[in-house]
């Protein structure tokens, strides 16, 4: 562990001087990146922050203040485990990739450059934030998560540089260039240019977007191409904490309303909170543009990942004893004729499909402990997921009208008006836009979340998280 080094590193990196040299031409870009797009007015503050210090499965990271523009951004990878084979597809129980397949080349690469570039992005995303905090404790898992996002772009820019030469550093470069929402050179994915201005929408993207964003690293956590496997497990560790952040966040924000609704007689919104009505369209838009990210239920590019044994299935190595995947079916709902009609898929094809059914299922469990919380805070609502068909951009069912529910709607104005009652109004914009009002005293919470129940790193919940002054 070279920790000391201009770029801190497990992976010996002063032994590679050109790739090293790269590195550190990339870096004086990366940091004015930072300063440019990162978050807005707080770049000199102390901010408690936990920093990648080893790989180890227990005490990683060392917690201490820094300065955002200090954080140590790394590249760490997981320790090898020695001899393991590709773990499926046609070239299963062969040795691990150490290099690129030539005839995977561009296709790894797209796959990386498309991870890469939504870590900047939301960094971009989320960058005025700060500015209407609800607590400390929150200002401070909101620059936790953008440093580690940070990292993450680190981690995929030091593979194209090390794995792929010229078009690698080029791409490095871009991924620097591109900007959320900019007209002219947008992100890559949809759901990375859509502006998150508030906390609820915030909240909704760590525990909505980020969550798809585990379930594509853990498919890559099974690569047999070994410095993507490694790379991503370490991800991993690091995602988990913006997953809290995100799970736990509308967890408080929905015991929150719950307790002023009941209060106020169904009122929220008068007594300064945000209607569960309100977080509940939240919660559906962010979730139909999560599942697009998974990509087409019926995918050739997903047969090739996995054929090729670069992506696999959601703990591909742990959850199945067949790792072929051929000569196997899986059943997707098309739509022919207007009608959803059931295709017999090749497994192989299916794969994004499968991938977005762990994603559901994980998220229909959170569901089901909001809507815990909310009985207990003994109230009458239910918080729904939407129906994976619904509205969405990417994939069999983009380009047709279904309920929130899931069943075809005859024309395109009948699903306008799903769409007017389903997602977020302007009258909802509005609600959350006027509850979010910045509170920077330690211990203090925003009228319209409850306070977490623990703080981080066994610190209280008056700890100050962010140093101010
Ligand atoms: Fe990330
Ligand atoms: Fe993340």
């Amino acid at each position: 562990m070279s920790l000391d080094d201009r770029i801190p590193n497990n992976v010996d990196l002063s032994s590679d001087r050109r790739l090293q040299k790269a590195l550190e031409q990339w870096q004086p870009k990366f940091q004015e990146w930072w300063m440019d797009m990162g978050p807005e007015g707080f770049q000199a503050k102390d901010v408690y922050l936990r920093t990648a210090t080893s790989v180890e499965r227990d005490g990683w990271a060392t917690f201490d203040y820094v300065k955002m523009p200090d954080y140590r951004w790394g590249i760490f990878l997981t320790p090898e485990e020695p001899g393991r084979p590709v773990g499926f597809g046609d070239m299963i129980d062969q040795p691990s990739f150490e290099e690129v397949p030539g005839e995977f080349r561009n296709s790894l690469r797209r796959l990386i450059v498309t991870q890469g570039d939504t870590e900047p992005a939301s960094v971009e995303q989320q960058r005025l934030l700060g500015q209407t905090c609800p607590s400390l404790y929150d200002l401070r898992n909101l620059f936790q998560v953008n440093v580690e996002e940070g990292r993450h772009l680190w981690a995929m820019v030091y593979l194209l540089h090390r794995y792929f030469g010229r078009d690698g550093r080029e791409e490095g470069d871009e991924l620097l260039a591109r900007r959320s929402g900019n007209a002219d050179k947008p992100r890559i994915l949809e759901a990375f240019n859509q502006p998150i201005n508030d906390w609820l929408s915030f909240f909704c993207f760590t525990m909505l977007v980020d969550r798809d964003g585990k379930y594509q690293l853990a498919a890559l956590a099974e690569s047999g191409f070994s410095p993507l496997r490694r790379t991503t497990q370490f991800m991993l560790t690091e995602e988990a904490h913006h997953l809290f952040v995100g799970e736990t966040g509308l967890g408080r924000v929905i015991r929150r309303s719950a307790q002023l609704r009941r209060e106020s007689d169904g009122q929220e919104a008068k007594v300064g909170g945000i209607p569960l009505e309100t977080i509940q369209r939240y919660i559906t838009h962010w979730y139909s543009y999560a599942l697009d990210l998974f990509g087409s239920e019926i995918s050739s590019n997903a047969a090739d990942f996995f054929s090729s044994g670069l992506k696999g299935r959601y703990h591909e190595a742990s959850k199945y004893s067949e790792h072929s995947a051929k000569d196997q079916f899986q059943e997707i709902p098309i739509i022919e004729n207007g009608r959803v009609t059931m295709k017999q898929v090749p497994l192989r094809n299916a794969m994004n499909e499968v991938l977005r059914e762990e994603y559901i299922r994980d998220t229909e469990r959170a569901v089901r402990n909001w809507n815990k919380i909310i009985k207990e805070e003994n109230v009458n609502f239910e918080i729904l997921l939407p129906h994976r068909r619904f509205h969405r951009h990417q994939g069999e069912y983009a380009g047709h009208g279904f309920t929130f529910d899931g069943s075809p709607l005859p024309d395109a104005a009948s699903y306008q008006a799903e769409l007017a009652k389903t997602l977020p109004t302007a009258r909802d914009r509005e609600i959350v836009q006027s509850v979010m009002t910045p509170v920077t005293k330690p211990g203090q919470m925003a009228h319209w979340i409850a306070p977490p129940t623990k703080g981080i790193n066994d610190q209280a919940l008056d700890f100050e998280y962010v140093r101010l002054n």
